[in-house]
């Protein structure tokens, strides 16, 4: 639970669910894809990337709004009830009638807390997946070109090497059960490279001191029109389109903090 000034905080600059989210009044958009639907194919086919990025990414950023537009009513109507508590002060009967509906709206704002951590939690993960994948025409999975010196040596020292980072990642996204992500970390308390999973849409930067680097979508969305319930093809493949110019750049970026 967060505080009532921390939710308007949320409410007015977007949620801040692991990355920040700046401007007031903010109202989240789908982000443009950098390649075209049907250019990751044969990884992910055009009808998958259509659905996924146009449909279920959407519909994150859909709800999250709608969410956010009904934490800002309640949470006028909890400003406007308490404004009227002051001018009925003698009226015990009065009072407790405004204090319950009170009470009924952090009932309300609970649950809508819920959902806005959840739909910007969708919102962060996907957007970020997006950016570290693109066609192999373009350097997609090319690791002995895009992956910096510095990364390609913390890899070396954190995993013994791509391959090996390659099976950790999949045999921990493998593992996970229902839906989550699996990912490539950097860990900012030990300045060391990491894999791990989360649930649902949970994010990395809500689990810990952690930088994304790199996730693979472990929803059945994110592979079963292509690869229907083989979903160790799905992670054996998704290599072939990683963006690690992408992923290094973070990676340096996340370093030099
Ligand atoms: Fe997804």
């Amino acid at each position: 639970m967060i505080g009532k000034s921390a939710l308007r905080t949320l409410v007015n600059n977007g949620a801040k669910i692991g990355v920040r989210f700046g401007g007031a009044r903010f109202k989240h958009t789908l982000p443009e894809l950098a390649y075209g639907y049907d250019e990751l194919e044969p990884v992910l086919s055009k009808k998958l990337m259509m659905l996924h990025h146009d449909k279920h990414h959407r519909a994150y950023v859909t709800n999250l709004n709608n969410s956010i537009e009904q934490m800002k009513t309640l949470l006028d109507s909890s400003a406007a009830l308490t404004g009227k508590q002051e001018g009925v002060s003698g009226d015990k009967n009065k009072l407790e009638s405004l204090r319950n509906e009170i009470l009924a709206n952090d009932k309300k704002l609970a649950e809508l807390q819920r959902i806005v951590g959840f739909n910007a939690g969708g919102h962060i993960n996907h957007s970020l997946m997006w950016d570290t994948i693109k066609p192999t025409k373009n350097g997609g999975g090319d690791e002995g070109n895009e992956i910096s010196a510095s990364l390609s040596k913390q890899i070396s020292r954190d995993f013994g090497g791509i391959d090996n980072l390659k099976k950790l990642l999949v045999g921990k996204s493998m593992g996970l059960m229902g839906s989550g992500w699996g990912w490539l970390v950097f860990d900012y308390n030990n300045k060391s490279l990491g894999v791990m999973t989360t649930a649902n849409q949970d994010t990395v930067g809500a689990a810990g001191n952690y930088e994304a680097l790199f996730g693979i979508d472990a929803w059945e969305h994110a592979y079963y029109v292509d690869y229907n319930n083989v979903k160790l093809d799905f992670y054996q493949n998704i290599w072939k389109i990683v963006n690690w110019k992408k992923i290094s750049e973070t990676y340096e970026k996340a370093m030099s903090k």
